[in-house]
């Protein structure tokens, strides 16, 4: 199988490229494949639908059927045959051995037989850096071709997540913690912090704007940039404070109190460069009116106006 650079220009291996331009040019409804015998091992989509009748007629309601139609000149006719392969001698034997399931090959051949179309989708940009790339994950691991829209393409919340959640049990878990964005209710998924085909930051988070993460498409008002940055908001990230598949601590942070997360780095141990700096003498942390760190320095995520963070 190739990769070819224009995902257009994709036709059957019958076709030779060059001739494959020509054939579009002309139009599929001259095309060799309509009008005469088929080309060698193929067999239409039309004798499919002798024996596979119910799944044809579903198939018309399908966003693929656009390409029987001739979205993808090469292919007209014989939709079925650009997923399953050359069915000819299948339609003869009835024998499943005699045609290609994509969901029962390896990972690697399923997402060929799909991005001979899907190459080149800027949604697909972060693919190769993604783990389910690296692990076997594949196309029909997520999309399901013949059973109705929602399996093909889930858009409902509460559907992404449970497809979601069927391998990666431990993180649905954590959203049932008691401080956590609202999965559980169907309010929001997965796929709204990370694209499931990968990205260019690490752990597949989507991107917004062009490489911020996700994050900050709902809480805009922390993009900055603030005159006054807390340098670890935007040099380590939100989850250095936050965790965020859920926490059993208010505000989703990674501490029971807000001033054990600050005393991680601003603590009056000898501290090494990275870290923050020492609270002023005068903050008592004895005393209970400077344990609760954020009654004063309220922008704890960036300034405007005060370098110490308190408007
Ligand atoms: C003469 C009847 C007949 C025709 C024509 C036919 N099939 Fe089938 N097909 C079957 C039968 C019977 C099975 C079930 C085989 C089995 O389970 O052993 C099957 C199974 C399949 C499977 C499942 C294979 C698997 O491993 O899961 C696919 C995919 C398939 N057909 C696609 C096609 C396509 C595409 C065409 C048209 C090119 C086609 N069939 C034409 C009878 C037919
Ligand atoms: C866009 C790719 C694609 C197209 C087009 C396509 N199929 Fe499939 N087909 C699949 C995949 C993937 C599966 C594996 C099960 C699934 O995902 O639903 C499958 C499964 C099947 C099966 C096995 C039964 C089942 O539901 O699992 C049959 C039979 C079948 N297809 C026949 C056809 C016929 C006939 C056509 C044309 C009308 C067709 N397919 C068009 C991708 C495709
Ligand atoms: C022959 C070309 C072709 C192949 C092969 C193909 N697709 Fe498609 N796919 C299309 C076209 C055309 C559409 C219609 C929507 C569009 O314009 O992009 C589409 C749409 C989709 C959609 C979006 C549906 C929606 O509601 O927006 C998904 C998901 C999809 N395909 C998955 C797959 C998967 C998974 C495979 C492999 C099993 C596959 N496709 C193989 C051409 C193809
Ligand atoms: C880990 C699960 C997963 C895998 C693997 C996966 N997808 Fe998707 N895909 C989704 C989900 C969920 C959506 C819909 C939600 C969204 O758009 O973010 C989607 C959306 C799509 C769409 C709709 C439009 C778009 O580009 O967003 C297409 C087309 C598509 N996938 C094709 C593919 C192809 C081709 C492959 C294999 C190379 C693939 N997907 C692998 C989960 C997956
Ligand atoms: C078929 C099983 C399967 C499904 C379904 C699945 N994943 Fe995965 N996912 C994996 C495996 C395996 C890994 C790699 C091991 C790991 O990190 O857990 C992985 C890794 C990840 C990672 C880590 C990414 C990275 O690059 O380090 C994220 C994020 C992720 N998946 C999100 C999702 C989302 C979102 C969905 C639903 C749209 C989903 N997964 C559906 C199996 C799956
Ligand atoms: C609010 C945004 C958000 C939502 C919603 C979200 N994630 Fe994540 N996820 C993240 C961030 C951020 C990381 C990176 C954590 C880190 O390592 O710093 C991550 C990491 C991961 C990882 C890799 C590390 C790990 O914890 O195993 C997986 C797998 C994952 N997410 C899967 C999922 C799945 C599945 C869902 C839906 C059930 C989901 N995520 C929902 C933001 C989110
Ligand atoms: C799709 C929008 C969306 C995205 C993306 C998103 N959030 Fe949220 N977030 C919300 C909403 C809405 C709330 C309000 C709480 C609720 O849903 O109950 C919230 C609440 C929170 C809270 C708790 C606030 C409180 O008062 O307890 C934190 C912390 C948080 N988000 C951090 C993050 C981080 C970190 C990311 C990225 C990894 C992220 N969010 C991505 C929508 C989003
Ligand atoms: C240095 C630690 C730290 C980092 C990094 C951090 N936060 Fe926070 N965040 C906090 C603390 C502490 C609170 C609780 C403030 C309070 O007590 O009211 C908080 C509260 C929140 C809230 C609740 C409402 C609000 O605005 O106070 C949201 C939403 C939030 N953070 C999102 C984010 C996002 C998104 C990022 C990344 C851009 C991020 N945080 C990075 C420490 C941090
Ligand atoms: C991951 C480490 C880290 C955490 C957690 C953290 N900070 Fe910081 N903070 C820093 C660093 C690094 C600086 C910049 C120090 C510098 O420029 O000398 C800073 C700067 C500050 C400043 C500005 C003063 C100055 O010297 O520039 C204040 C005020 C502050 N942090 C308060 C807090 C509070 C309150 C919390 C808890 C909600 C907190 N920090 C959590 C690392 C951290
Ligand atoms: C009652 C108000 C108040 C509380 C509570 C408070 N601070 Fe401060 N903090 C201040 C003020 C005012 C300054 C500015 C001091 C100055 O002008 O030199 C400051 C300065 C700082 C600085 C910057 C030190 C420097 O000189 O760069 C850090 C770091 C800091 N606070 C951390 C914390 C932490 C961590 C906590 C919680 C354990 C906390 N603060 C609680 C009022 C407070």
């Amino acid at each position: 199988m190739r990769y070819p650079g224009n995902s257009s220009l994709v036709g059957p291996p019958w076709l030779p490229r060059a001739a494959l331009a020509a054939f579009i040019l002309l139009g599929a409804a001259s095309s060799p494949a309509q009008n005469q015998a088929r080309p060698a091992g193929y067999a239409g989509s039309d004798t499919c639908q002798v024996c596979h009748d119910d799944l044809s007629k579903a198939f018309g309601k399908n966003p693929h059927h656009s390409v029987e139609t001739g979205s993808k000149p090469a292919w007209k006719g014989l939709a079925c045959e650009a997923c399953h392969g050359p069915g000819a001698k299948h339609a003869e034997s009835a024998s499943a051995a005699d045609i290609v399931n994509p969901a029962k090959q390896p990972a690697a051949r399923t997402d060929e037989i799909c991005l001979k179309c899907h190459l080149n989708q800027p949604t697909h940009a972060g693919r190769l850096r993604s783990s389910h790339v690296k692990n076997q994950v594949s196309c029909t691991n997520c999309h399901t071709m013949h059973q109705g829209p929602e399996k093909l393409r889930p858009t409902q919340a509460g559907d992404i997540n449970q497809k979601c959640a069927t391998c990666h049990n431990a993180v649905w878990a954590q959203f049932q913690r008691p401080y956590k964005h609202r999965l559980p209710e169907g309010a929001m998924s997965c796929t709204d912090c990370h694209n499931p085909h990968g990205s260019s930051l690490p752990r597949s988070i989507r991107t917004v704007a062009g490489n911020e993460p996700s994050c900050l498409r709902c809480h805009s008002d922390l993009r900055g940039p603030f005159a006054f940055e807390h340098a670890p908001v935007r040099l380590e990230g939100c989850t250095t404070c936050h965790e965020p598949h859920g926490s059993a601590n208010p505000r989703m942070l990674t501490r029971r109190e807000v001033r054990f997360v600050c005393l991680e780095c601003h603590a009056n141990i000898v501290a090494g460069p990275s870290l923050g700096g020492v609270p002023p003498a005068f903050h008592d942390l004895r005393s209970t009116r400077y344990q609760n760190c954020t009654i004063c320095h309220t922008k704890i995520h960036g300034s405007y106006v005060d370098a110490y963070l308190e408007r």
